[in-house]
């Protein structure tokens, strides 16, 4: 049986991990609770969203520690920019002696939103040809043809920074009035970086910057920098219950 390993905080990897394991079968695991290597399963698919033109901090660390001799295809998603993430993830897995077939590239709704809101109009097309997107990846997939990234400047660099900075943006969170601390935040961290303590919400210096808190706090009482930016997204078509399990 094929691992399809994901990690995703509003959906979107889920969504194409989801469409993988409708088409070629697999199981479903969650990157933040998974200790293996992969050794279980006899091919691996790996879903993971693009952060700062690189690579979530779970899956940067999975990559480091994954069986070198199974066979490995990555479909990474992004909201606006690639920069060269698809090299990046490459390289990094080849150095690592990893057997890196393919990295795919898709487009998705954006959930880095902290000070903007997406326009409603454009967030219906991106979900309407994502669609599209991922039929297309998959039937390369089927071909079994090797997809390797072109060689291109990459923007490691911007990554290595941002990444060192992710901490503070856990730092950066703070709840409203709204807050009527059911503790969804306390369980859907993927670090245990938030916490219950006195009555209040508090967060602490491990944030990893997914912003599954931000966006998927039933009440938006999730402030970033105490503004009360209203927007916030969750994949439609997942239900939202099963981001963060094995399916
Ligand atoms: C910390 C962070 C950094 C991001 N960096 C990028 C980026 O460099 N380029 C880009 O196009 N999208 C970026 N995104 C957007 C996500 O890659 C995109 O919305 C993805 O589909 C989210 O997947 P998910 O719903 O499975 O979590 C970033 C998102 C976050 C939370």
């Amino acid at each position: 049986m094929n691992g399809i390993l994901y990690f995703s905080s509003t959906g979107n990897s889920l969504f194409i991990a989801k469409k993988e394991q409708q088409r070629f079968g697999g199981k479903i695991v969650y990157i933040p609770k998974y200790q293996g290597d992969g050794s279980e399963f006899e091919k691996l698919v790996l879903v993971t969203p693009i952060y700062s033109y690189g690579m979530p901090t779970h899956v940067h660390s999975l990559l480091s520690r994954l069986n070198k001799q199974r066979e490995l295809i990555v479909i990474q998603n992004y909201g606006g920019m690639v920069g060269g993430a698809d090299f990046l993830l490459y390289s990094y897995a080849t150095k690592l002696g990893l057997n890196i077939k393919s990295v795919f590239v898709i487009k998705m709704p954006e959930n880095f939103t902290l000070t903007f809101t997406v326009p409603k109009f454009y967030l219906k097309s991106v979900l309407k040809n994502c669609g599209k997107a991922i039929d297309k990846v998959l039937n390369q997939i089927e071909t079994g043809t090797p997809h390797v990234p072109k060689k291109k400047k990459t923007k490691e660099a911007k990554y290595l920074k941002n990444k060192s900075n992710w901490h503070l943006i856990g730092q950066r969170f703070c709840t409203s009035q709204n807050c009527v601390q059911c503790q969804k935040c306390v369980s859907l961290c993927p670090v245990g970086n938030i916490s219950l303590q006195d009555g209040k919400i508090v967060f602490g210096d491990k944030c990893v910057a997914c912003l599954g808190c931000y966006h998927r706090c039933p009440n938006k009482a999730i402030l970033y920098q105490n503004k009360k930016k209203k927007f916030r997204y969750v994949n439609p078509n997942v239900d939202e219950s099963e981001i963060g399990r094995d399916l």
